[in-house]
């Protein structure tokens, strides 16, 4: 009886507030920060390869490149810890602790480090009996586990579902995380990879989902490969009208790690995943080696004009909006009538391809009809002037290349329109006295 009596009251209230359970105001924009698995995985080998074991000490270096080499300041905020990270055992009193041996210090003291240069401390968990290499679980545990990240000062909880058993523990136990978190107080982001793990089953309800993380993995693992980025990039269009809408301020789609930097990209496909990501308004994450990361990729990386398309405020994300000639289209809607478009080459044989681009195509061209400015992004910077209906772009798209476009109002001409937009509301609001 007492069971109905709260479920009811649980009912109606979802029903009365079917808003953001997860009350943590985070994520108004796409998570930007470093994450340790694609590059480091589960290497605990400290004693023969210190310098890239999972250890306090690697997170404690990345925390000092990002305030010393610029990443900070670029935008780049939560330096994450992946899988690997746990002891075998929970302590005597059923808490979790991290490897005695590769994290001396704790992770508070870790967390008290990261802080101390501004930045925020990401750890890993799963809301299964193990995680997916081995070490404990949450199940069970959610709210001790919570209560024990929000203790040590944690800022960001990525939350695995390996080893779930049942779809109904890994459904609840998302759940449950979510409100675990709420309840200790402590603003904690929470990425989750429930649809991933769903998705095998049935087609995940991302609204509901949207409702309890702040991202969420729709796709297996991102490698240091094209044709691993390429699946993400395919997989993303072709149900782009099922996870495109949820996307917005406090909940993204996450497409998983940036891998720019490391060995397996050409410099055309760095290009090119860079500005799928920003299109697709992904968490940047990256997963590289930012102790030895090449010149130019740092450059990408911290390119300030990307990094403002994958952070507007709009928080739209982008779509492809169609495939010619094995060249692939993309549009994001950005604030102020402003969007960017992408277009990438496909094509993996032969050299540079010519792609004629009729503005007047594109989907958003009309709202700043007649006339626009183009600034070319990438692969390098260049202001292509004021552009109206007949323009025709001509470009030169290296093999698997993207050339990516900022379409900004004149500035007179912004004016003018948002004038007659808002006379056209005056005009429309009952009460008016227009
Ligand atoms: C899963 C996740 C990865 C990573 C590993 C760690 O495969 O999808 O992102 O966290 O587990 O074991």
């Amino acid at each position: 009886m007492v069971k109905t009596g709260v479920s009811l009251v649980v009912t109606i209230c979802a029903l009365i507030y079917p808003v953001h359970l997860l009350d943590n105001g985070l994520a108004q924009t796409p998570t930007m920060g470093w994450l340790h698995w694609e590059r480091f995985m589960c290497n605990v080998d400290c004693v023969n390869d210190p310098h890239n074991c999972i250890s306090e000490q690697l997170y404690m270096q990345m925390a000092d490149i990002m305030v010393q080499e610029g990443w900070k300041e670029a935008g780049y905020e939560y330096v994450c810890i992946d899988d690997c990270w746990l002891a075998h055992e929970r302590d005597s009193q059923d808490r979790l602790q991290p490897d005695p041996t590769r994290f001396p210090s704790g992770i508070k003291k870790l967390a008290d480090y990261v802080h101390s240069k501004g930045l925020k401390l990401g750890i890993y968990q799963d809301v299964g009996n193990l995680t997916c290499a081995g070490y404990p679980g949450s199940h069970g545990y959610y709210d001790l586990d919570a209560e024990t990240f929000a203790d040590w000062g944690v800022d960001l909880l990525k939350f695995d579902g390996c080893n779930f058993g049942t779809l109904d523990i890994l459904v609840e136990g998302y759940k449950n995380m979510s409100r675990a978190l709420n309840a200790t107080g402590r603003n904690i982001l929470y990425s989750c990879e429930w649809p991933l793990y769903l998705w095998p089953f049935h087609q995940p309800n991302y609204t509901d989902i949207r409702q309890y993380c702040n991202h969420w993995r729709n796709y297996g693992d991102v490698y240091d490969s094209w044709q691993s980025v390429k699946n993400i990039i395919d997989w993303t269009a072709i149900h782009q009208n099922l996870i495109v809408p949820v996307a917005g301020p406090g909940g993204w789609n996450d497409p998983d790690m940036l891998v720019i930097g490391n060995f397996g990209l050409s410099w055309d496909q760095q290009v090119s995943q860079m500005a799928m990501w920003v299109i697709m308004a992904a968490p940047l994450l990256m997963s590289n080696d930012l102790r030895s990361i090449d010149p130019k990729s740092k450059m990408l990386l911290q390119n300030k004009h990307l990094i403002a398309i994958n952070q507007d405020p709009l928080g739209r994300q982008g779509y492809r909006i169609g495939r010619v000639n094995s060249f692939d289209v993309w549009e994001r809607p950005l604030s102020d009538g402003r969007y960017a478009f992408a277009v990438l080459n496909r094509q993996e044989i032969g050299g540079p391809r010519q792609f004629p681009l009729l503005l007047a195509t594109l989907p958003s061209w009309k709202t700043c009809h007649p006339e626009c400015r183009v600034t070319q992004i990438l692969p390098s910077y260049q202001d292509l002037g004021v552009q109206n209906l007949n323009s025709a772009l001509k470009l030169t798209i290296n093999p698997s290349g993207t050339v990516l476009f900022t379409v900004t109002l004149n500035k007179g001409l912004a004016a003018e329109q948002k004038w007659n937009w808002n006379m056209t509301k005056k005009r429309k609001t009952p009460n008016s006295v227009f």
